[in-house]
């Protein structure tokens, strides 16, 4: 299973420092799981052996005049290889079109980083049926190239996403599926996954890891929720 923690605007440097040093030494050498977090900017830091730092959002150049971003050169600084594109608060919240968003893509993919490409649809998509959903979800591959072989995708429909309500089984078992018939990579489900959830939702086949938000942001509760899978 793939385990990726994203802290969102949430967590300092010294918080960042000190929760990776206790994770890494909680995972130890279990290499059953993979196991990624996810922090600001701000608190980048080199990867351990067993956790993996990877950065939420990133402009596509090496440096420039860009204001308000980072690009390749302070991510070298750190060794970071690994990045989340996609995000519906990225999409939502930021604007970031399906255009900027294949671009940033293809600018990382030319620079051999692991990507962990987030999809989902809104509650009113949801509501309108599972075709719907999936014309919707199939939208967000434009421009992509999901034969990318560094490529993880992350399904996390927004009405899920940190709201307490996740997806039931049943909804997480057919869009997988469905999803599977479309990409043949790592397929995480991600939106409200919590101790309480964890083992049903990592017991369904076609789900590969899961991408955390909130139930992330401690360290020990994290690896619990690793440890039960
Ligand atoms: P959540 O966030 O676990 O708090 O719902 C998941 C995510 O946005 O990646």
């Amino acid at each position: 299973m793939i385990f990726a923690a994203n802290f969102k605007c949430n967590h300092t440097r010294s918080s960042t420092q000190s929760y990776i040093s206790t994770l890494s030494e909680l995972i130890k050498s279990d290499t059953s799981h993979e196991c990624f977090v996810f922090p600001p900017a701000t608190a980048l830091l080199a990867s351990t052996p067993n956790v993996t730092i990877g950065v939420q959002n990133a402009y596509m150049a090496q440096n420039g005049a860009y204001t308000g971003e980072i690009g390749l050169e302070q991510l070298d600084e750190f060794g970071i290889k690994t990045i989340l594109i996609g995000h519906s608060e990225r999409r939502e919240i930021l604007g970031e079109s399906q255009e900027i968003v294949a671009k940033k893509f293809q600018y990382f993919t030319e620079n051999g980083f692991k990507i962990i490409y987030c999809i989902g649809e809104p509650l009113e998509i949801r509501e309108s049926g599972f075709d719907s959903v999936m014309e919707y979800l199939t939208e967000q591959f434009i421009g992509i190239d999901i034969n990318y072989p560094n490529l993880i995708v992350a399904y996390e429909p927004i009405w899920a996403i940190g709201t307490g309500r996740s997806a039931t089984i049943d909804e997480i078992t057919i869009t997988h599926k469905a999803l599977k018939s479309i990409v043949s990579v790592p397929l995480l489900y991600g939106g409200s996954v919590n101790l309480s959830n964890i083992k049903e939702i990592s017991s369904i086949d076609e789900v590969d890891g899961v991408l955390v938000g909130s139930a992330s942001l401690d360290a020990v509760k994290f690896y619990e929720l690793i440890r039960s899978c």
